[in-house]
């Protein structure tokens, strides 16, 4: 059988994960044997890297390795939006199969680009875009194909994750654990998109529209990083029997809208309480972990690395594999099944409107330490018809008062009304944290 040439973009920290299964098929699935690759893109030829690969299939112009005749399959892991998007479309244009790992460029353009794939007949395949090495995307698209999916939630960024492990267990401040997770290559030197929640909001984005059936706006979906996380708050949580946890959340909203409307779905990404026996609590260190929950399949988690060379390659891997599996079989018989089919939008979605989310909040407030400041709290809640699961006051100092509110679940508007209340009381100072709470 003639071998399926395949053309890499990037060779780093994925890149290279991916060039080394290739290159050492041994007792993997046999269609590896059947990969060649064929052409390699990177910026620098000079760079030391890990794998060694003959000087011939090198260039620093990436469209070489797009219009290479000889490559069936590109596999974008350069990262980035441009010039990897356009890259991506040119692939596609050019009558080639997609696999990219770039959740940046598929969490805003993902519908563009099926949509071109689509008219051109070819696969464009992403599972190494979500959890890394954790398969997600397909069981999404095909596994639970038969399930009306009511939420899907979890830890889906590793470095957050191992911050705020390391945060709950040894009691260290937010930039110190940062500084460390650098040193230990966990964290890239500038953090921004893992700390500030940007990483987990564009995965989310892109599980949503898998399970929910319709792409959603990106830029819609209200975004907290872990950045401003206080090592107290994470001691106060953890007192009260809660880890926080950076999570993603997607779900539903009680409303059913009929087909052809567009399906509210209340989407965030924020530093959460998460009570010490859900499952999610035991995900710690570099771990990602993703709980899906419909009807009539009921709870399942998916768990792994959620991020590393060698788990992000072997998501990338059984993307080409897929593709190569296809190919081979319509060389032998035409094989027509349709392209993109499991990637198939059916629905129109959105992001809720951010008053209009519904869930459990977490309040720190910092309050002068005099007696009936509580109760007046209290009142206020109640006034604007939000119960409360427990009110708690800790470290009391001569003159301030920490008071910490665990709300029922409650719509954020009613929420905001109630804090710009309290924040009016002459005995509050500031409220100095919210957080949502599972
Ligand atoms: N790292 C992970 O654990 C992980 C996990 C899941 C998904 N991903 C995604 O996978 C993708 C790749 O990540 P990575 O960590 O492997 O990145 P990386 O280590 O920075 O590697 C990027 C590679 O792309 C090449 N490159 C970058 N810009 C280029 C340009 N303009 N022209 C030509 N080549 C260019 C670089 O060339 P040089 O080597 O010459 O600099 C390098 O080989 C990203 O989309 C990332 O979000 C990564």
């Amino acid at each position: 059988m003639k071998k399926i040439g395949i053309g890499l973009l990037g060779l780093g920290t994925v890149g290279q994960g991916v060039a080394n299964i290739i290159s050492n098929p041994t007792d993997r699935h046999p269609l590896v044997e059947e990969l060649e690759l064929i052409g390699v893109s990177v910026r620098n030829l000079q760079k030391k890297r890990d794998i060694s690969l003959p000087d011939s299939i090198f260039t620093t112009d990436p469209i070489e390795v797009v219009n290479n005749p000889n490559i069936q399959i590109i596999v974008e892991v350069m990262g980035g939006i441009e010039p990897a998007k356009s890259l991506i479309i040119q692939a596609i244009r050019a009558g080639k199969s997609v696999v990219t790992a770039n959740k940046a460029v598929i969490a805003r353009y993902g519908e563009e680009i099926a949509n071109e794939a689509k008219a051109a007949g070819v696969y464009v395949l992403i599972e190494a875009a979500v959890g890394g090495g954790i398969p997600i995307i397909e069981p999404l698209k095909q596994s639970l194909g038969g399930n009306q999916i009511t939420k899907v939630s979890g830890i889906i960024n590793g470095t957050t994750n191992y911050i705020l492990s390391r945060m709950d267990k040894e009691g260290v401040n937010y930039a110190d654990v940062l500084k460390d997770a650098q040193q230990l290559g966990y964290a890239e030197s500038d953090p921004a998109a893992d700390v500030e929640g940007s990483d987990a909001a564009d995965k989310i984005a892109i599980l949503s529209g898998l399970a929910f059936g319709g792409p959603i706006t990106r830029a819609d979906i209200p975004t907290k990083g872990i950045n401003l996380l206080e090592a107290i708050d994470v001691n106060y949580a953890r007192k009260l029997g809660y880890g926080i946890k950076l999570l993603a959340i997607s779900e539903k909203e009680n409303s059913q809208s009929k087909s052809k409307e567009s399906q509210p779905l209340s989407i965030w990404v924020e530093p959460t309480l998460v009570p010490e026996n859900n499952p999610l609590a035991g995900v710690n260190g570099v771990n990602n972990a993703i709980l899906v929950e419909g009807n009539p399949i009921g709870r399942v988690m998916f768990f792994g690395p959620g991020a590393g060379s060698g788990p992000t390659a072997s998501a990338v891997v059984a993307d080409i594999l897929n593709i190569a599996g296809i190919q081979s079989m319509s060389e032998d018989k035409p094989f027509n099944l349709d392209p993109l089919l499991s990637a198939k939008s059916w629905k129109k979605c959105h992001v809720a409107h951010q008053k209009e989310i519904t869930k459990k909040n977490y309040i720190r407030l910092i309050a002068e330490d005099t007696p009936g400041v509580i109760g007046e709290i209290g009142t206020i809640f109640g006034k604007k018809k939000i119960s409360i699961e427990s009110i708690v006051q800790f470290d009391a100092s001569d003159s301030e008062a920490e008071i910490v509110v665990i709300t029922h679940k409650i719509k954020l508007g009613q929420l905001d009304q109630a804090l710009s209340d309290i924040k009016n009381l002459s005995q509050v100072k500031r409220i100095a944290a919210t957080m949502g709470c599972l």
